[in-house]
């Protein structure tokens, strides 16, 4: 599930048909709002109320707004299809606010009423934005039922916390309009880009590396490798023959070659093997620093007394490649920082690509409260050597790849136009 928070990616709703399914819950004013900038991002909106719906909002205001009368009736109108007609059409169907009672009907494959058949009757991707009480959202039907769309590839724009209906506070207020708006156009993004990296072989890296101390204990940190599967499962998705070197234990994306590795000696090595034939290197691993400059043998006890560690630099696995990469090859690394601000968080990513010698650096800011190592979600800066290309506010992890991956993807296409692919 995803708590997305991209930017609207320039064109992706303009000429597109958006069926906005509006239901009966408090938050359905804000639709209102969603409607409004779907039509100024160029979208057509059909607006499809339930029965619920119209007690919080009135049908006139959505026929105003959009492009189309808005509709509330599965029988009775002029048009006696108009279930799969919207559906047919429709290029994204949206459901903001998603009432418990609309997701447990969708996910049951119950068709109520017009905006429950035009769900079932619609190839389209779909995009639910769940609004409901704290007890409802965290109840296991509910979440269940949500589980079950996700795995059928409908997408889940999780609500936020804030104030709810009657005074109550807590999880469950519906995501904002903008928000809403950058996830669907983000979904119309993806569907766009089909099998965009086909023929290309990618290398990348995930998780943390792993330093023995001794035979039971090592130098970690808190990399969970989940940023670096995402980008392997989207780069295998968009047709590119995809090696994983992990040191994560996360169950690796289908379709991948995965190679397991633990410290950064073993990284290094995987990674010198499977360089020279990638097109794209993305290391999203968290290669140490630094490590014990030898490994004990046997455990330490205490009663050896306090053991001195001694470190030593690992090598340095991304600026190896960006001093020996062959003609055209598009370099990715990371880098986490804790920055003062946005601009100082750009600022040394620009100056990371400088001395690494590579092609986007995709910069975080672990400081900040959800990103990066560790949790579902990140928010990150694509910086190139020209400076920001890209600014993805905390998104899922997924939506974070595809962002890198359209990166990859410009940049190769701008190698092949000069020519200086080999
Ligand atoms: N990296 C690497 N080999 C290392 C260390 C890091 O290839 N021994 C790669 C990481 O995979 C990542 C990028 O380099 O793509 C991060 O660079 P690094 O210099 O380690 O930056 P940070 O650790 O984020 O920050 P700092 O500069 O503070 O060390």
């Amino acid at each position: 599930m995803t708590s997305t928070r991209s930017e609207v990616p320039a064109g992706a709703l303009a000429g597109r048909r958006v069926v906005l399914g509006v239901t009966g819950g408090i938050a359905a004013y804000k639709a209102v709002e969603v409607c409004r900038r779907l039509v100024d991002a160029g979208a057509l909106v059909s607006p499809v109320l339930t029965a619920a719906a119209t007690r919080f909002v009135g049908v006139t205001t959505f026929s105003a707004l959009a492009s189309e009368p808005a509709a509330t009736e599965l029988f009775g109108a002029a048009d006696p299809i108009p279930h799969t007609r919207l559906g047919q059409r429709a290029d994204l169907v949206l459901v903001a606010p998603a009432t418990a009672r609309l997701i447990g009907e969708y996910a049951a494959g119950i068709a109520r009423d017009l905006l429950g058949a035009t769900l079932l009757a619609t190839r389209a991707p779909v995009l639910i934005c769940p609004a409901m009480h704290t007890e409802m959202w965290e109840h296991p039907a509910v979440q269940e039922n949500l589980a079950v769309l996700e795995r059928r590839g409908v997408a889940v724009l999780a609500p936020t916390s804030g104030r709810l209906a009657g005074g109550d506070v807590g999880a469950g207020r519906l995501a904002e309009p903008s928000d809403i708006v950058a996830a669907a156009a983000g979904l119309l993004a993806g569907r766009r880009r089909g099998r965009d990296l086909s023929g290309r072989r990618i290398l990348v890296t995930a998780g943390g590396t792993r330093e023995p101390i001794d035979a039971v204990r090592y130098l970690a940190n808190r990399s969970s490798g989940r940023q670096g599967h995402a980008i392997a499962a989207a780069a295998a998705a968009r047709g590119a023959s995809v090696c994983l070197v992990t040191t994560s234990e996360l169950a690796p994306p289908g379709g991948v070659e995965v190679v397991r590795v633990s410290s950064a000696a073993e990284l290094a090595a995987a990674v010198r093997a499977h360089a020279p034939s990638a097109d794209v290197v993305v290391m999203a691993a968290a290669v140490a620093d630094f490590r014990p400059v030898r490994a004990i043998a046997g455990k330490l006890a205490k009663r050896d007394g306090i053991p001195e560690l001694v470190l030593e630099p690992t090598e340095d696995v991304l600026a190896e490649l960006g001093a020996s990469r062959r003609p055209g090859q598009v370099l990715v690394g990371f880098a986490a920082e804790v920055a003062a601000s946005t601009e100082d968080l750009e600022a040394r990513a620009l100056r990371k690509l400088e001395d690494k010698q590579v092609d986007l650096v995709v910069a975080n800011d672990v400081g900040q409260p959800d990103v990066g190592f560790g949790y579902e979600t990140n928010a990150v800066s694509i910086v190139g050597a020209a400076g920001v290309l890209t600014r993805v506010p905390l998104a899922a992890k997924p939506t974070i790849a595809d962002a890198i991956l359209d990166a990859v993807a410009e940049r190769l296409a701008s190698r092949a136009d000069r020519g200086d692919e080999q």
